[in-house]
């Protein structure tokens, strides 16, 4: 487009520094970012880096805010001791007595460099398996789990990105080989992992800039079941709960659609009027990544309250049980934080 303008205003003939110069020299510039990109990131040209530093000191709720999507990686592999206890975290996330299902979910490590867009240089996975037949509590246990990996990854100094609809599952399937069973599992989305990489594709860094936006969390929380009175976080009893609301308004989910919303509900207890409950819901009617984002939602809502030492537990309660009178059909109810 700047070469065909500067094409033109050579023709024109006039204002050549606006029309010629400019355009030709913008022209100029890009096609030198686009060399430059083919050579160092997608052959990786450039010096080697080094392993990036833990975020160890960092408390829960700064862990969670620094944590981003990485979509340039290293091209060097996980340590063997970043390794091990990756897969430990995997282990121990996978239990099926943490899950909130009652089938189990599975990630699977895959060491090779799987087809997925736009991040360049992931060659380490990690492949989340849920059961074939759907099942939506599976879905939210996926998203649930791998962000608690992510999480434990996080301050370790290791990236991330979660890719869903960028990632082609013919390339998982053939990598999975043997530990993928066509009949009884299905690929839901998989999460690359590695240390991330100085030199970013200009593409990537533009990428970055339009995905990093958050809503208000007025457009998040509410007090009300029907999701129109706005929730008061900084105002008693709910500011007890300080940066829970900011670490889920920061949450990723695909394309960063922010699927997720909160109704917090107040009940009478012990003869007073409390706050009793959060219920998490989902804005849209997709079955697999606004289910996944709301479980990464969960995820660090509860990291948030284990920091806080605000006792509760995830819960799905049925209509009876959650006795609200009218409902709309979206945002859709999922899983509520009962407070113990
Ligand atoms: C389920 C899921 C699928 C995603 N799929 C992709 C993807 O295919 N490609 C990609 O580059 N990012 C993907 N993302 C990352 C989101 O774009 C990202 O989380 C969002 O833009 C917010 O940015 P942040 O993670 O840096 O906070 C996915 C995230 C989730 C939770």
């Amino acid at each position: 487009m700047l070469l065909l303008i500067a094409g033109v205003g050579w023709l024109i003939g006039y204002w050549q520094v606006l029309l010629f110069w400019l355009p030709l020299g913008l022209a100029a510039l890009f096609s030198v970012a686009l060399v430059g990109t083919i050579v160092i990131v997608k052959y990786g040209m450039h010096p080697t880096e080094r392993i990036p530093a833990d975020k160890k000191n960092l408390d829960a709720f700064d862990l969670m805010r620094s944590r981003h999507s990485c979509r340039s990686f290293q091209s060097r592999n996980l340590t063997a001791e970043h390794h091990a206890e990756l897969m430990e975290a995997v282990r121990f996330h996978s239990q099926q007595n943490l899950q909130l299902g009652e089938q189990s979910v599975r990630f699977e490590y895959v060491s090779a460099a799987l087809t997925v867009w736009p991040v360049v240089g992931a060659h380490e996975f990690l492949v989340a398996i849920a059961p074939r037949d759907y099942n939506r509590l599976s879905i939210i246990d996926v998203g649930r789990s791998l962000q608690k990996i992510v999480l434990h990854a996080t301050p370790m100094g290791l990236a991330t990105c979660w890719i869903g609809p960028g990632a082609d599952n013919k390339s998982i399937v053939q990598h999975l080989g043997n530990q993928f069973d066509p009949i009884k599992d299905h690929v839901i989305c998989v999460c690359a992992i590695g240390y991330e990489s100085m030199y970013k594709p200009l593409f990537i860094r533009f990428f970055k800039k339009i995905t990093q936006k958050r809503r208000s969390l007025s457009e998040l929380f509410f007090t009300d079941p029907s999701f129109k009175s706005p929730l008061d976080t900084e105002s008693k009893p709910y500011s007890d709960y300080g940066r829970c609301y900011e670490v889920c308004q920061w949450s990723p989910s695909s394309y960063n659609g922010q699927t997720t919303r909160c109704a917090a509900v107040t009940g009478k207890s012990g003869g007073q009027e409390k706050l009793i409950r959060f219920d998490f819901c989902a804005s849209t009617n997709s079955r697999y990544y606004a289910a996944v984002a709301l479980g990464i939602w969960c995820a660090n809502w509860e990291t948030g309250c284990a920091a806080l030492n605000r006792r509760g537990h995830l819960a799905v309660l049925s209509t009876e049980e959650r006795a609200t009178e009218s409902v709309p059909e979206l945002p859709r109810y999922d899983v509520s934080w009962i407070i113990d």
